[in-house]
C-alpha cells in the first residue's frame, strides 16, 4: 500500500494493521431512517477502512444494510434517512462535515459509484456522450468538444464498438449489459481514488455480469482506483477483493483479510454464508445461508441480532450486544465466542 497524504485520518484497527493512513476510513458511521415507529438504525457503527488501490468487498444478506452504508460514505442518504453519527475521512477530509457543494465536487472528480440499477441513475433526456463527458466538463473545465473526445476514447475502452455512433444515442436505445458499461465509463473517466460499486451487475444476464465486473476491475486497477464492492458472490469477493467486511443488520459482524476468512470465517453468519455455497464458483446467486432470515429493524433481537438463527448461541449471546474482538490475525469479529 502507498502511503497517504495522512492529514488527521485516523488510524483503524483490523484489516491488517494498517502502517499509514488509509485512503478511505470510516468510523462510527450510523444512518436512521426515521418511521413513525421510531428511528431505525440502517447501519449501526461501522468502522472501516480502504487503502490505495485496495479493493474491499461489502457482503451480507439482502436488507443488511450495504447500499445504505454505500451511500451514507458518500453523502448520498436523503430523508427519511439520515446520518446520526461518524465519520467518511477520505484523504484527510471527512466526507460527511464537508457542505454539500464541496462533497459534490469529491463525488464527481476523486471519488465515484456506480449503482445497481443503471436505467434509474443514467439521464433518460441526455446522450450517452453527453452523459460520459460531463465530468470532464465541469471538473476539467474542457470544452464540449474535448470532453466528448474523452468520452469516445473512454467508451472505447469499456468496450462500445462505434464510440461516434454511441456518443448521440440515448439509455433507452442500449441494452442492460451496455448502460453498465456507461456507468463504468462515466465513473472511471477521471480515473478516481475510490469506487463504489453497488452491485454493479447483479441487474444483468449471468453470461455477462462476469464480463462486465472484470471490466470494471481491470480498469480501475489501471487507474490504481480503490473499490469498496458491493457483492453477494463469494467467487468474485474471492478472486479479486483483499479485504471483506460482513454486515449484519447494519452493523460488521466479521471484517479482515479475504484469504482469512475464505479459509475459516470467525462468525458463525460467515460460516453460515460459506456453507450455504456449495462451490466458491457459484454465480449470480443470492446468499441464502442459514435458517429464518435477516430480522426487521423495527423488531430487532436483543444482544447479538444474529442469535436467534445461530447455531452456536449461547447464554450471553441473547442478553449483551457483542463488541467487535481482535483475532491475532488482524480479523475483527462480534461475536461472544471470541469474548
Ligand atoms: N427509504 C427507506 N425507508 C426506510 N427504511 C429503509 C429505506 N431504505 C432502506 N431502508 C432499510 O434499511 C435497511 C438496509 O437496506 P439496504 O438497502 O442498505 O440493504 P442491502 O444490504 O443493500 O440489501 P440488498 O442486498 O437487497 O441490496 C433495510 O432494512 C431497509 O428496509
Ligand atoms: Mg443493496
Amino acid at each position: 500500500m502507498v502511503p497517504d497524504d495522512g492529514q488527521g485520518a485516523a488510524m483503524p484497527a483490523g484489516a491488517g494493521q494498517r502502517a499509514f493512513a488509509p485512503l478511505l476510513s470510516v468510523e462510527g458511521l450510523t444512518t436512521v431512517f426515521d418511521t413513525p415507529s421510531g428511528p431505525l438504525r440502517a447501519v449501526d457503527g461501522v468502522d472501516l477502512a480502504i487503502g490505495r488501490g485496495e479493493v474491499l468487498a461489502v457482503v451480507g444478506e439482502s436488507g443488511c444494510g450495504k447500499t445504505v452504508l454505500a451511500l451514507s460514505i458518500l453523502g448520498l442518504v436523503s430523508p427519511p434517512g439520515r446520518i446520526v453519527s461518524g465519520r467518511a475521512v477520505f484523504g484527510g477530509q471527512d466526507l460527511l462535515a464537508l457542505p454539500e457543494g464541496k462533497r459534490r465536487t469529491i463525488r464527481g472528480s476523486r471519488a465515484s459509484m456506480i449503482f445497481q440499477e443503471p436505467m434509474t441513475s443514467l439521464n433518460p433526456v441526455l446522450s450517452i456522450g453527453d452523459q460520459v463527458a460531463e465530468p470532464v466538463r465541469v471538473h476539467r473545465r474542457a470544452s464540449r468538444r474535448e470532453a466528448l473526445a474523452a468520452a469516445g476514447a473512454m467508451l472505447d475502452r469499456v468496450g462500445l464498438s462505434g464510440a461516434g455512433r454511441r456518443l448521440r444515442a440515448y439509455p433507452h436505445e442500449l441494452s442492460g449489459g451496455q448502460r453498465q458499461r456507461v456507468m463504468i465509463a462515466m465513473a472511471l473517466i477521471l480515473s478516481p481514488e475510490l469506487l463504489i460499486a453497488d452491485e454493479p451487475t447483479t441487474a444483468l444476464d449471468v453470461t455477462v455480469q462476469r464480463q462486465i465486473l472484470d471490466l470494471m476491475l481491470g480498469l480501475a486497477r489501471d487507474t490504481g482506483t480503490a473499490i469498496a464492492l458491493v457483492t453477494h458472490n463469494l467467487g468474485v469477493v474471492a478472486e479479486t477483493a483483499e479485504n471483506v467486511a460482513v454486515m449484519y443488520s447494519g452493523r460488521l459482524v466479521e471484517y479482515g483479510a479475504v484469504a482469512d476468512f475464505l479459509r475459516e470465517p470467525a462468525h458463525p453468519y460467515g460460516q453460515g454464508l460459506l456453507a450455504s455455497l456449495p462451490r466458491l464458483s457459484d454465480r449470480g446467486r443470492r446468499l441464502t445461508p442459514i435458517p429464518g432470515t435477516v430480522p426487521s429493524l423495527a423488531d430487532l433481537p436483543t444482544g447479538c441480532h444474529f442469535h436467534p438463527r445461530c447455531p452456536r448461541a449461547f447464554a450471553p449471546c441473547a442478553r449483551d450486544i457483542p463488541p467487535l474482538f481482535d483475532l491475532p490475525d488482524g480479523r475483527r469479529v462480534r461475536c461472544w465466542l471470541y469474548g
